[in-house]
């Protein structure tokens, strides 16, 4: 059975290898290994057992808000995000483990995400989707906000994303 629940620190070394395996598979297979390292930053040593290398995914994870789905003890999905300013609310990442894609996790994790931002009073969500992930955020109600736009991801250029936001509900008016 699926669970979600918020991260621990010990955590980190099974969500960083998640997170090496699922973006190199999904989002960046279009890139030569040599550029795919600079684009997985530290999580190309996602398998490393060196402490600075431990240290490095640890620092990378760091976000105000994380959870994570397990099933039986193994996680197979992460979603970090936090707060940009008073309202508007950013969802900074999300993978999940490529066995357990289409099952409604990744859904559940947006779910869980939104009502814990409602509660502290956002009114908007924003994000910077891969371009792999458009239609699963479009079917979760999120809308594009400019056209794809090409930045970086850790030491690696030329990453395309597309940025996209939904509205959670209307500002209150004073
Ligand atoms: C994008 C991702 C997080 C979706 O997670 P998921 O658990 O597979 O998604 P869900 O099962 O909750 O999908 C909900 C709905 O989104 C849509 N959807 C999800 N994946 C889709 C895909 N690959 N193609 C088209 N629509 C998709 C569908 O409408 C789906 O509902 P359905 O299965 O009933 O048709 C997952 O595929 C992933 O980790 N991808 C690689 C990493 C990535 O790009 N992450 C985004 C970083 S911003």
């Amino acid at each position: 059975m699926i669970t979600i629940r918020h991260y621990r620190k010990a955590d980190a070394p099974r969500v960083g290898v998640l997170i090496a395996d699922t973006y190199s598979e999904f989002n960046l297979s279009y890139a030569s290994p040599k550029k795919r390292a600079k684009l997985l930053g530290p999580f190309h040593y996602a398998r490393s057992r060196q402490h600075a290398h431990r240290d490095a995914i640890a620092q990378a994870l760091r976000a105000p808000v994380i959870l994570v789905a397990e099933d039986d003890g193994e996680i197979v999905s992460v979603l970090r995000g936090g707060r940009k300013d008073k309202q508007r609310i950013v969802l900074q990442s999300l993978f999940v483990k490529k066995s357990y894609q289409r099952q409604g996790i990744g859904r559940k994790l947006v779910e869980r995400f939104e009502r814990g931002c409602l509660r502290r009073g956002a009114t908007a969500i924003r994000l910077l989707a891969t371009l792999y992930a458009i239609p699963f955020y479009a079917a979760l109600g999120y809308k594009r906000s400019t056209g794809v736009r090409t930045g970086k991801s850790f030491q690696g250029t030329g990453f395309k994303y597309q940025p996209m936001r939904k509205m959670l509900r209307e500002k209150e008016s004073r």
